[in-house]
């Protein structure tokens, strides 16, 4: 590649900035804007586009820009983080909120906990939240520990699956933290095994892919960190990613940004907190919860990014999929399950089966909703009812597998995906978290060939067609999700 590229004519350059601000929702600083053309200039190389033009339509067709888009975000996303970074918020973690869910944890009998770093860079932070743990967690081993990184940029999720760091993300340890939970190979730190095994990885664009989602094991959560990933972001496109956050969190469960990112709109449900300097925002039904201060907070720390120049050109979306047509005997319990009316539907459920009696069609919709209302160990059983109704439903084996792995029960969790698989053998959805499961149990050949086959599956099935169990995944969006699954792992 030329070390200079000749510089993008102002109307590509604007194409470029709205591209990436729709498909990220990042803003790019007047520092990144003298790198554009010549990471254009390498794309077109790279993947042989004729000019500039050609490559930036096909990022703006979105379908299958997959590796093209990729090899953009990884040189525009700022990547920056280290371990034990932000000392305020760590110390609220460690001081008050651990202690007090732990404690509320231990007298409700629920040993689970989930903790979910959105933009989480190469793992720092999830994994910092891991050596709290198992440093803080009375038996860590009889817990079932649910954490998880996401990231829209694919060469820091292998790096993250890696775990390995330089001293530079090392800079806020002391030694005795490092010798505990690292191993030294010359100048580079390896995270421990125990560690890394509690740490799930994968790829999900906040602004793009729809969560909660049980497949994405993004419902439910106790704690989402996402820190230092807003202040790059287009001020108008925070708040609907904010209200997907609320809808991720259990009632009286904790958000937390980087003090940089606080946004100045109140969401619905989310309420300002702050202990000391940190802010925090409370999903603000449910339990009563002590560890914050509940005074109102001081005025919002929004630092607003730079206006955009000039004003964004409306950009038309393609319609959204048409819903499928109900077939079910009971279209209001899916009506709630699409609208991701967790409690609506548990309620729903009740009241038909006390009429007319459960049967395995409601106790699978009702596994369903307590799995994403984190009620594992209740969901499990209605899966298991369900079963004992029907049992070769492969919908329910693929749920269940999905409960197992939430309460840490791999081997149970893959005896149902063999089922489910056995059941149907083009099952993408199987495949997919087959592979997945597989990866994390160590069995990396055979975990790239489940996710290679879900890709080939997902390839051959409509694009627009939706993706059972998972609301708002079509499955060319599945597919391209595999593929950058795949890149992360294959890079490993
Ligand atoms: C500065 S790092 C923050 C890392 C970590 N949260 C911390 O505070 O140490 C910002 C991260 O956000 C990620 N990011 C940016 N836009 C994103 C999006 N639309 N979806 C998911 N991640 C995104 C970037 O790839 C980058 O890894």
């Amino acid at each position: 590649m030329n070390e200079r590229a000749p510089g993008l004519p102002p109307a590509q350059m604007e194409w470029l900035l709205q591209l990436v601000r729709r498909r990220t929702g990042i803003v790019l600083q007047p520092y990144q804007l003298d790198n554009l053309p010549l990471i254009v200039q390498g794309a077109c190389e790279r993947f042989g586009y004729r000019d500039a033009d050609a490559y930036l339509r096909h990022l703006d067709e979105g379908v299958a820009g997959t590796p093209e888009l990729e090899y953009l975000v990884a040189r525009i996303t700022v990547g920056e983080s280290y371990f034990f970074r932000d000392d305020e918020q760590l110390r609220f973690l460690r001081e008050a909120w651990l202690p007090e869910v732990i404690d509320r944890k231990y007298r409700s009998g629920d040993r689970s906990l989930r903790i979910w770093s959105a933009g989480c860079a190469a793992g720092q932070e999830i994994y910092t939240l891991a050596i709290l743990l198992s440093e803080l967690l009375p038996q860590p081993e009889s817990w079932s520990l649910h954490l998880l990184g996401t990231d829209i940029n694919t060469d820091s999720l292998s790096q993250a699956i890696r775990g390995q760091y330089t001293a530079w993300s090392m800079r806020a340890t002391d030694a005795g933290l490092r010798a505990r939970h690292f191993e030294q190979l010359g100048d580079v730190y390896r995270i421990r095994p125990q560690l890394r095994e509690l740490v799930k990885f994968s790829y999900l664009n906040l602004l793009e892919d729809n969560f909660p989602t049980m497949l994405s094991g993004t419902a439910a959560m106790d704690l989402i960190l996402c820190r230092n990933v807003f202040i790059y972001f287009d001020a108008a496109l925070i708040p609907p990613v904010m209200q997907k956050f609320h809808d991720s969190l259990l009632p009286g469960g904790y958000l937390m940004l980087g003090a940089s990112d606080l946004t100045a709109e109140p969401i619905p449900g989310l309420e300002l907190h702050h202990w000391g300097n940190t802010f925090c925002y409370r999903r603000g039904d449910g339990l009563s919860v002590a560890v914050a201060e509940t005074r109102p907070a001081a005025a919002p720390l929004y630092v607003p990014p730079p206006a955009p120049d000039p004003a964004p050109a409306a950009v038309a979306e393609p319609p959204p999929p048409a819903p499928r047509p109900i077939r079910s005997p009971y279209p209001e319990v899916i009506r709630l399950l699409r609208a991701e009316r967790w409690d609506a539907v548990v309620s729903k459920v009740d009241e038909l089966a006390a009429r007319d009696g459960m049967d395995a069609e409601l106790a699978q919709h009702k596994a369903k909703a307590l799995a994403n209302l984190g009620l594992m160990e209740d969901a499990a059983r209605e899966g298991e009812a369900s079963l004992a109704m029907a049992p070769l439903d492969k919908h329910t084996y693929l749920i269940t597998a999905l409960i197992m792995v939430e309460l840490g029960k791999l081997d149970k969790a893959q005896e149902a995906l063999r089922k489910a698989l056995f059941l149907d053998s083009n099952f993408v959805e199987a495949h997919f978290q087959n592979g997945l499961l597989q990866l994390r149990m160590g069995e990396r050949k055979a975990g790239l060939r489940s996710l290679s086959n879900a890709l080939e599956l997902a390839e051959r099935l409509d694009p627009q067609r939706q993706v059972h169990n998972a609301p708002g995944l079509v499955f060319g969006r599945l597919a391209e999700i595999l593929r950058k699954e795949l890149h992360m792992y294959q890079e490993e």
